[in-house]
């Protein structure tokens, strides 16, 4: 859709990006009767929703509750959640005419195009009469004695409420620049420190080469990590973090795969990863059956009944396995199937911004009101979606946090 004229240069709303959030967030002020303009840099807006979903937009989860989400302030997205809820969005889409099914899990997708959903958001903006620039450099951001001013490389643009809705760090080809964490901290907001999610992990010397050997193996595992937590003076013990049991791949940088890319968003440097390679069956018991109806069969082959045959082979491997089935005891059939079930391996690193689906961290929730999503510090300045420090799992729920603060937001502005 082309860009909407700014006729204006004086509005009761500003939103700071037209990607999921912004738009909603825009649309939905203007139907509340506010002047609203939305400025976007790129020339192609609302690209990750278009990208979502392999093309057709994971655009929210059924089964949404705050437990589907990160914050140093777990408690902050309850608010907005139970004030835009799911169903909230699908009736949008069903009055958009836009077909939907549920993949699995509660996720629901688009039938057709995710291209659907940005049309139906442009569209609302302009039936609500708000303004779209895009291609539009933000030069500077300031409060004066009569609001917000926002100089622009085509003008200076004034409001009485300022939305960021810049999203995170992730993807900059598409382009996610990490603006709103500076505007956050010009205000004097705290921020805290973005870091890739929803990203594979990566490894290094001998368990990088053992990946790199295995890579495009796929199998079910149940995954999850260490409790560690950064703080000024190193890593303490924070909450536990849940165990996902999905998809699992080798890559040959590491490890990727639903189940690795929802336990990235707790992994922090330095902690190990805990793998069930095997979640399905009991590996004991089925060795042990192995032994007594042929003793004479290797690891390996016992084990590629329950795995792919290269990973069994490598686990025979790695357990440095000579002889037959019958030539071990009870304990060394329980040391091997506790490995199979309990895997421990450090990643060193994540593949980082270029391909993470999400940015955790952001903006400080404890500085901005819940029902709001105003900073209590600055008012009239509004902080929304990928920017806030609240990031869900994988499979829907970053979207559902971009329509229901987006949402909580418009109410407010
Ligand atoms: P979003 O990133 O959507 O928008 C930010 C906007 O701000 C962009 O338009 C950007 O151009 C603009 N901007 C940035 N800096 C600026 C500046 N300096 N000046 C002006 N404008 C600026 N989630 C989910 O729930 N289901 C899914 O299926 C997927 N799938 C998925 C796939 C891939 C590949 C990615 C990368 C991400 C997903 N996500 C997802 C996550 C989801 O896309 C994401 O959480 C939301 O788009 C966040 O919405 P926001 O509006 O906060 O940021």
């Amino acid at each position: 859709m082309p860009a909407t004229a700014a006729s204006l240069t004086s509005y009761d709303v500003i939103v700071l990006g037209a990607g999921a959030a912004g738009l909603f967030c825009a649309g939905e002020a203007a139907r509340r009767g506010r002047t609203v303009l939305a400025l976007d840099h790129a020339t192609k807006i609302g690209e990750k929703i278009r990208i979502s979903g392999g093309g057709r937009c994971n655009f929210t989860n059924i089964h949404t509750s705050p437990a589907n989400f990160l914050s140093e302030n777990p408690k902050f997205c309850v608010s907005a959640l139970s004030g835009f809820t799911p169903q909230g969005f699908i009736d949008r889409i069903d009055a958009a005419d836009i077909a939907w099914h549920e993949k699995k899990l509660g996720q629901l997708f688009c039938d057709g195009s995710a291209n659907q959903i940005v049309t139906m958001l442009t569209d609302g903006l302009a039936a609500n009469g708000a303004g779209l620039r895009t291609g539009v450099s933000i030069e500077a951001v300031r409060r004066d004695e009569s609001g917000f001013v926002v100089e622009t490389d085509e003008g200076r643009y004034r409001a009485a409420s300022l939305v960021v809705a810049t999203g995170g760090k992730s993807i900059p080809k598409i382009g996610a620049t990490g603006a709103g964490y500076k505007i956050a901290a010009d205000f004097g907001l705290p921020v805290i420190e973005p870091r890739p999610a929803l990203v594979p992990l990566t490894f290094a010397g001998a368990d990088k080469e053992m990946a790199s050997a295995l890579a495009g193996v796929s199998i079910d595992a149940s995954v999850t990590t260490e409790a560690l937590k950064p703080t000024p003076k190193g890593a303490r013990k924070s909450a536990k973090p849940p165990s996902f049991r999905d998809g699992f791949l080798f890559t040959h940088r590491g490890l990727s795969g639903p189940s690795i890319l929802q336990i990235s968003s707790y992994w922090r440097e330095g902690a190990a990863l805990s793998v069930d390679l095997a979640p399905t069956c009991d590996v004991f018991t089925e060795l042990r059956t192995k032994r007594s109806d042929n003793g004479r069969m290797g690891l390996a082959a016992a084990l590629s009944d329950t795995m792919p045959k290269r990973l069994a082979a490598t686990i025979a491997d790695h357990e440095n396995w000579r002889g037959n089935l019958a030539d071990r005891s009870d304990k060394a059939l329980t040391a091997i199937a506790k490995r199979v079930h309990g895997w421990r391996v450090t990643p060193v690193g994540t593949e980082g911004y270029r391909t993470a689906e999400v940015t955790a961290g952001g903006v400080d929730t404890r500085t901005l009101n819940s029902k709001t999503m105003e900073a209590k510090s600055v008012p009239g300045l509004y902080f929304i979606g990928e920017v806030v420090d609240v990031t869900g799992w994988l499979g829907g729920y970053n979207f559902q946090w971009a329509w229901a603060s987006a949402y909580a937001a418009a109410q407010a502005v």
